[in-house]
């Protein structure tokens, strides 16, 4: 029977490294948006774990949308291409609107996702970001609220898939190699 923990080679980030910094961004945010009536959203499915753990650390009371989004298929490097798979069920005009992500690679996502809501008329648009990879960083995105730096490996976790698995690991953590291998052993 296969065990998620048999998989990973190391881990990067634990869960308590997590809950704290997200504890701490979660404080802040929750200062910064006391006098306005924030709309958290999420960027599917990567940022699942994120807007979960950030919006139940939070004081203050959000509303919440998803907006599913994939540049990456099934393999390991972004396609350069944001394709919408579900959209927003909120009108954006006028809000003021806190993205959460999980990481912020390329930067292509985001950058699409905060031109796109400002073109639909939000009123401020600002990032949340848990990990961010600066070695692999493409396009300029201002991520006020940030995570952890990573360096430049495909990382798991947290809401983080390889092929669609894998996120429902508790912390960030690398592969074993044979797992892109595709080998069962
Ligand atoms: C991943 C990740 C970010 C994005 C970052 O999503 O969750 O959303 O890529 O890469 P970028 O900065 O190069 O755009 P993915 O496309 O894998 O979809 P998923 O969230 O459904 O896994
Ligand atoms: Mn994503
Ligand atoms: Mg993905």
């Amino acid at each position: 029977i296969a065990d998620i923990q048999d998989d990973i080679d190391h881990e990067l980030v634990s869960r308590e490294e997590i809950a704290a910094k997200i504890q701490g961004v979660a404080d802040q945010v929750s200062r910064d948006y006391r006098d306005k009536d924030v709309l958290l959203v999420a960027v599917l499915k990567g940022a699942v774990n994120t807007v979960v753990a950030l919006s139940q650390a939070m004081s203050i009371p959000v509303q919440m949308d998803f907006m599913s989004l994939s540049s990456y298929g099934s393999g390991t490097t972004s396609s350069g291409t944001v394709t919408v798979r579900q959209d927003l069920s909120t009108d954006v005009r006028g809000r003021h609107i806190l993205i959460a992500e999980d990481i912020v690679d390329s930067g292509r996502t985001l950058a699409w996702l905060v031109d796109e809501l400002r073109r639909r008329g939000a009123a401020s648009v600002e990032i949340f970001a848990l990990l961010e990879k600066p070695a692999r960083r493409e396009v300029e995105v201002d991520v006020k609220y940030k995570g952890f730096e990573i360096p430049d490996e495909f990382v798991v976790g947290f809401g983080l898939d390889y092929a669609e698995r894998y996120r429902n690991l508790d912390s960030i953590a690398v592969l074993k190699p044979r797992v892109y291998q595709g080998d069962e052993s």
